[in-house]
């Protein structure tokens, strides 16, 4: 059986379109598309297609999260601010039952109260912030680790589903 190469989608949510020229003190100068054109380079070095998605749309990314399901195997997720308010996206996370990690470019815990709390980080392998841009590759790394390591500890009747 030829397996299909490891795939991660990357979701960035509300806002992030502007990175390069968004406050640039708190979130850098890189913009998006290149931080979407290093994580695909990223992933391909590894044999691994990486699909990006950005959308200001909750619904939209709820799609997104729905539509990966039985399709790629790691999410990596940049909610916005949606990270502190969106129990649809947590839910999501929650129903599709993919390892997620949640990543944000700036150290959440150090900035405003309202941004300490993620309600999304329950449902999350675990959380990537403060490193800028970086904050991606690192979490994009986590995402790997974990797909390879299923795939490694499985017997083949237990490979990720989908795969
Ligand atoms: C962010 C942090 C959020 O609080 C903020 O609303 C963002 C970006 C980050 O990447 O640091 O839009 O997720």
């Amino acid at each position: 059986m030829t397996a299909r190469p490891i795939r991660i989608l990357v979701i960035h949510g509300p806002n992030l379109n502007l990175l390069g020229r968004r406050e640039p003190h708190i979130y850098g100068t890189t913009t998006l598309a290149e931080i979407d054109a290093e994580l695909k380079a990223r992933g391909a070095a590894r044999g691994a297609e990486v699909e990006t998605l950005q959308s200001n749309h909750e619904g939209v990314l709820v799609d997104a999260i729905q539509g990966a399901q039985d399709r790629v195997d790691a999410i990596v997720i940049n909610a916005g601010a949606l990270t502190h308010t969106s129990y649809a996206l947590r839910d999501a996370i929650e129903a599709v039952a993919l390892p997620t990690i949640e990543v944000h470019l700036s150290n959440i815990h150090a900035r405003e109260a309202f941004r300490h709390h993620s309600v999304i980080a329950a449902r999350c392998v675990g959380q990537i912030a403060g490193f800028g841009a970086r904050s991606y590759s690192l979490g994009l790394d986590a995402a790997l680790a974990i797909v390879e390591g299923s795939a490694r500890h499985g017997t083949g009747s237990e490979e990720p589903k989908g795969r």
